[in-house]
C-alpha cells in the first residue's frame, strides 16, 4: 500500500496539523462536551485516558493490519485555537487504497463552516495520495454530519454499518 504520510493540510481559515501526543492537554477541553457523542456513542476522555488514546493513535496499529490511522488536528488559523479533529482508516483495496473518514468539531466552534471545509480538505489531500475510495458511517439522524459529507463530495449509499449509513465518494468498493 502507498504511505499517505500525515502532513499538514492548510484551508482558507483552517490548518490540519498532524495529531501529536502533547495534543491532548488543548483537545481535553475541546472535546469534553457528552453533547458531541450523541450519535458516535462513547463519552469524552478525561485527560489521562485522551493522552494514552493519542499515544495509541500516533504508534499506529500493528503492521499485521495493514492498515493506517491517519488524524489530524484541526486548528483555527486566525487565532491558532484547536477546534476538532479529523481522521481517516486507510486499508488497502483490490484497486488501491480505501479510507474511512470521520469528523468532530467542539461546540463552540459548531456551525461556521469548520467541519465542511476540514472534510473536503481531507478527501482532497487523501485523493492526491492515491486512495481511491473515501467512505464514512454516518448515524441517519446526524444530519449535520451528512451535511459535512455532502460537502465533502460524499453521497449515501444504500448500505449500513451497523445503525449507521455508509456514505461514499463513489470510488471503486
Ligand atoms: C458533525 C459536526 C462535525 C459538524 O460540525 P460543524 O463545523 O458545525 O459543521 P458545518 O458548520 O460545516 O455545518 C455543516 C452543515 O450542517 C448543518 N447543521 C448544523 N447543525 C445541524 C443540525 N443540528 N441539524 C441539521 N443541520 C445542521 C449546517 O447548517 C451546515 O449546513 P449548511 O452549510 O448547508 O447550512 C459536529 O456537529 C460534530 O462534531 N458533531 C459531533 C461528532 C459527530 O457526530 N461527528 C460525525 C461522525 S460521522
Amino acid at each position: 500500500m502507498p504511505e499517505p504520510i500525515t502532513e499538514t493540510v492548510e484551508t482558507p481559515r483552517l490548518r490540519l496539523e498532524p495529531l501529536a501526543v502533547h495534543h491532548a492537554e488543548e483537545m481535553a477541553d475541546v472535546l469534553g462536551d457528552p453533547r458531541l457523542h450523541r450519535y458516535i456513542g462513547g463519552a469524552p476522555l478525561p485527560l489521562g485516558e485522551l493522552r494514552a488514546r493519542y499515544e495509541h493513535l500516533v504508534a499506529g496499529p500493528s503492521p499485521f493490519h495493514q492498515e493506517q490511522w491517519l488524524n489530524w488536528i484541526v486548528r483555527r488559523r486566525r487565532d491558532g485555537r484547536a477546534v476538532g479533529t479529523v481522521q481517516a482508516t486507510v486499508t488497502p483495496g483490490q484497486d488501491g487504497p480505501c479510507a474511512s473518514v470521520a469528523w468532530v468539531i467542539g461546540m463552540p466552534y459548531q456551525g461556521f463552516g469548520f467541519a465542511s471545509e476540514a472534510a473536503r480538505a481531507l478527501v482532497d489531500w487523501l485523493g492526491g495520495r492515491g486512495v481511491r475510495r473515501v467512505v464514512a458511517n454516518v448515524h441517519p439522524a446526524n444530519l449535520a454530519s451528512a451535511a459535512v459529507a455532502r460537502r465533502a463530495g460524499l453521497r449515501p449509499t444504500g448500505g449500513r454499518a451497523g445503525d449507521e449509513v455508509v456514505w461514499s465518494d463513489g470510488g471503486d468498493p
